[in-house]
């Protein structure tokens, strides 16, 4: 019998301490380890870069919610995405989607051209606009959908099909659904990166990030960078994403269904402009979305109709904390246009769609009558 998400994330990987039983993995705060026993199986351990017990318990559960054979933990999410991007090498050309994480964008825009590797930035809606721009030295074709901070879909099948064509190897950025709603690694896609700092910790209290892959030779390859560039976690930090990882599934379901009724009051209530959810049938490629996620997600943006407005309801607004990230127990706000996408120009984000009322909002896992209530009273 094939086991549920909650009961998987409960039982599927080491959850307990195999040296002493401890019902949960401990924090095996520690550097280097002894080595006069370096012959017996608990000598697997030298030193902590290259792999500690703590450690080696969150790549489990990340094998496991990823369905993958190979995972590795990171001291962020950058740290993941920026790894899996020194893959390649001199020459080398990536394309990207036009609506990329900032971080990532600066990485790739800024500092990728420093060590001769090139990037696109295209809009992922037109497939045939990836196809136009696969050049002879293009190796990759790096995915995020939905996209921050309109939620825009792009179809990770076509895409990866589009890749396998050429040979392009495939890196999918899957922060906002997580693995408990969309699995690019069962889609044929080669690496999935993951924010750990978001839904999957999810407590707004560790910064963290994954790879995982099921191809041999990349996993040899991404350990290699994973243990010399050496951006491994903490072992604190990653007890506390043991810790959360748990509750997953529960926090996940509770968050979902709240954007869910969000969505659908917003979108109602003249006072909003535009409302942004995949999970809405009017979502622009919601179908495709269906087709290759469980679940809207628990990230909405909407737009209001004025300047006055936006600020009236920042103001008024008393349940979501007002910041960037996503992915907390608690409701987050946040404002694109001063925060998550003030680097770019007006024009940038005008050509984007990101206008300077819309706000993005990461539901959290409160009571969703609360949170409607306190919308209504800011929205008045
Ligand atoms: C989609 C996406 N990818 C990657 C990152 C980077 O993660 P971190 O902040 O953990 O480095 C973020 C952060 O907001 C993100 O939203």
């Amino acid at each position: 019998m094939s086991r549920k998400i909650n009961t998987n994330l409960l039982h599927s990987y080491p959850v307990n301490d195999k040296y002493t039983g401890a019902a949960s993995i401990p924090k095996y705060q520690v550097t280097t380890f002894d080595q006069k026993n370096i012959y017996v199986d608990a000598q697997k351990y030298c030193y902590s870069r290259m792999g500690n017990p703590t450690l080696e318990a969150l790549q489990e559960a990340i094998k496991q919610i990823e369905n993958a054979e190979f995972a590795y933990v990171f001291s962020s999410g950058m740290a993941a995405v920026t790894t899996s991007l020194m893959l390649f090498k001199q020459g080398d050309h990536v394309i990207f989607p036009k609506e990329v994480y900032g971080g990532t964008y600066q990485f790739a825009s800024k500092i990728l051209p420093k060590y001769g590797i090139s990037a696109s930035f295209l809009d992922y809606r037109n497939i045939d606009l990836i196809k136009e721009n696969i050049k002879e030295n293009t190796r990759c074709i790096y995915i995020e959908t939905p996209s921050n901070p309109l939620l825009k879909v792009s179809d990770i099948e076509r895409i990866i099909a589009l890749a396998k064509e050429h040979k392009l190897l495939t890196i999918a950025d899957n922060t906002f659904m997580t693995p408990i709603y969309q699995k690019p690694l069962a889609m044929g896609c080669d690496i999935v990166v993951e924010s750990l700092t978001k839904f999957i910790n999810g407590h707004s209290d560790v910064l963290g990030g994954s790879l995982a892959t099921n191809d041999e030779e990349l996993a040899k390859e991404i350990s290699l960078l994973h243990k010399n560039f050496g951006a491994v976690m903490g072992t604190e930090d990653a007890w506390l994403v043991l810790r959360s990882i748990k509750t997953l599934g529960l926090r996940l379901e509770k968050a979902t269904s709240n954007a869910e009724q969000i969505a659908k009051y917003l979108i109602n209530n003249p006072k909003i402009k535009n409302v942004y959810y995949p999970g809405l049938d009017s979502h622009e490629n919601n179908d495709i979305h269906t087709k290759q996620a469980s679940s809207g997600g628990a990230v909405l943006s909407f737009e209001l109709f004025s300047e006055e407005e936006r600020i009236a309801f920042l103001e008024k607004i008393k349940l979501p904390i007002f910041a960037i990230s996503l992915g907390g127990v608690e409701s987050i706000i946040s404002h694109p246009a001063t925060m998550s996408h003030a680097c770019m120009s007006v024009s940038e984000r005008a050509e984007q769609g990101i206008s300077d009322n819309l706000l993005r909002l990461s539901c959290g896992i409160e009571d969703v009558d609360d949170l409607i209530e306190d919308l209504e009273q800011a929205l008045k």
